[in-house]
């Protein structure tokens, strides 16, 4: 007759003692809430796609980010939703732009007690949907993308936001815009890189958040999920190019990638919990098949555990209110 001499079960008995182990805690002030503000609308706007997640208003905009800072939350990342769109995205860098008008508002309503974020990206803004400008031949054009992201950068800096946020995948973006930005003077604003960025099936609500024209997928700049090494190669390439934190997103599917960046990143290291993400746990929720304020905070738990100290998700405020 043989019975255990290890027992691990010991540690989990009662609700005290797996506190008392428990590894991993989430924090409100490791969470940032993505939010997209709409251009012309009068009242905020559902997101079909996105039970719960909104387009904003400028007003409402501010009242979320106040919210924000009372639950103690890390920060903001914004996304703008404009009116007209053109082949160059000139809505990103006019400072006339909803996105920059929504990042002057809130440095200015919240800007010293949360931390602003902007999406610097040209995708929202153009009317073939696409991360950047495109060539003769229709694909996106690197080099001269890095020109729009410089003078987007440079407009959203000028608005106070603390942090850009370089979703857009073109090589040698974290350099370029931060030489930009240091000849501008603006050496203080932080980059926050999508170093790896991974095309997904997962962006699909998201789509509609920002009403995005996009046809086809972004497979030919984001990496391909098969791959690991990539973004390894692309993790050190935003970190020598002077990248201050980098971002791993999906965040689920890419567990690994996020264990992986937490060991090699001198630098504090992201994940963002896409809209698929949520909009999955909120479908399988809304049939009764899964429990979903269970799922969320597991699926935020695995995330942290897995490395990233920093999480963007849709479920920032929720979370943090069951915290
Ligand atoms: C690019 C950008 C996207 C997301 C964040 N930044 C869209 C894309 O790459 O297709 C997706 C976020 C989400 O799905 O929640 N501006």
């Amino acid at each position: 007759m043989a019975f255990p001499q290890s027992r691990p079960r010991r540690l989990r008995r009662t609700p005290a003692i797996r506190r008392l182990v428990a590894q991993t805690r989430l924090h409100p002030a490791d969470l940032v809430l993505p939010v997209f503000v709409r251009e012309g609308i009068e009242e905020p706007v559902p997101i079909s796609a996105m039970p719960g997640v909104v387009q904003h208003t400028l007003d409402s905009l501010v009242e979320e980010a106040h919210r924000c800072v009372q639950a103690g939350l890390g920060g903001i990342m914004v996304f703008g939703v404009p009116i007209t769109k053109d082949a160059q995205g000139s809505g990103a860098d006019d400072p006339d732009g909803i996105l920059n008008v929504a990042l002057a508002r809130l440095v200015e309503a919240v800007g010293d007690d949360l931390v602003v974020m902007a999406d610097l990206c040209l995708d929202e803004f153009t009317d073939h949907g696409h991360c950047g400008v495109l060539g003769d031949d229709g694909s996106v054009d690197n080099d001269a993308t890095l020109e729009r992201y410089a003078a987007m950068a440079l407009a959203q800096a000028a608005t106070g936001a603390h942090v850009l946020g370089l979703s857009g995948m073109m090589d040698g973006q974290v350099a370029h815009v931060r030489a930009a930005l240091d000849a501008a003077g603006h050496t203080d604003t932080v980059l926050l890189a999508y170093a790896a960025k991974y095309t997904s099936g997962l962006y699909g609500p998201f789509r509609e958040a920002v009403q995005s024209s996009l046809v086809g997928d972004r497979g030919a700049y984001q990496q391909d999920p098969a791959n690991a090494t990539e973004a390894v190669r692309e993790l050190e390439l935003d970190i020598a190019e002077g990248a201050d934190i980098v971002m791993v997103k999906p965040a689920g599917p890419h567990l690994d990638i996020i264990a992986a960046a937490a060991a090699l990143s001198p630098v504090p290291v992201a994940a963002y919990q896409i809209s698929g993400e949520y909009s999955q746990i909120e479908a399988a929720a809304e049939r009764g098949w899964i429990d979903r304020d269970r799922v969320m905070l597991e699926s935020l738990t695995g995330i942290r555990r897995a490395g990233a100290q920093i999480v963007l998700t849709y479920y920032a405020l929720e979370a943090a209110a069951r915290l």
